[in-house]
């Protein structure tokens, strides 16, 4: 799945958060094709490891390099699971706290960044990704804090 990718390229800018390793590659990937398909369409990318240290400061970052574009529109699609079904007492520090930073702090901390843009201009739209896990599977045996973040 591609990272969150706020804007559609009809808009002036368009800011794309993803994670640190592998994702420059899949920003400009991504980028290419959309000014493939909009040569008129100005990318601009943000590369932003939502799991490690400093996430504060790091989307305080993304806000500054934001100010001044149209956001239209903010999907927050970033969002992780567990590897596979665990008792709850079996999830490790790190699964636990990234499964908290990016399903729950990353999407809190980027809406609150790009938020206020959207009110002074009176417009734009924000999306974010739930899951069944929270309604359609309430307790989802296995998977709790995915469940929690999702809630
Ligand atoms: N798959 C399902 O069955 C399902 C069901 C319901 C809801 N969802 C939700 O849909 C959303 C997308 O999930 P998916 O299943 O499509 O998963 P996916 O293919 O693994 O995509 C996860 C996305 O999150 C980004 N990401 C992961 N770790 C990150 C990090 N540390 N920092 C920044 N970005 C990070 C990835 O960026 P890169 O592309 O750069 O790696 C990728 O774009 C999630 O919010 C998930 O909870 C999924």
């Amino acid at each position: 799945m591609a990272p969150n990718v706020p804007l559609a390229p009809k808009l002036n800018g368009t800011c794309t958060q993803g994670e640190g390793e592998a994702s420059p590659d899949k920003l400009a990937a991504v980028s290419g094709e959309i000014r493939g398909k909009h040569p008129r369409a100005e990318v601009r990318t943000f590369v932003l490891d939502f799991a490690a240290e400093g996430l504060a400061a790091k989307v305080a970052a993304l806000g500054d390099s934001i100010r001044g574009l149209d956001v239209g529109v903010l999907v927050n699609s970033a969002g992780m699971s567990y590897p596979y079904a665990r008792y709850f007492h079996e999830v490790d520090e790190e699964l636990m706290r990234n499964l908290i930073r990016l399903n729950v702090e990353a999407l809190t901390r980027v809406t609150h960044a790009v938020l206020p843009g959207m009110v002074e201009r009176k417009r734009g739209a924000i999306v974010n990704i739930g899951s069944g896990a929270s309604s359609i599977l309430p307790s989802y045996p296995l998977y709790s804090v995915y469940a929690a973040t999702k809630a």
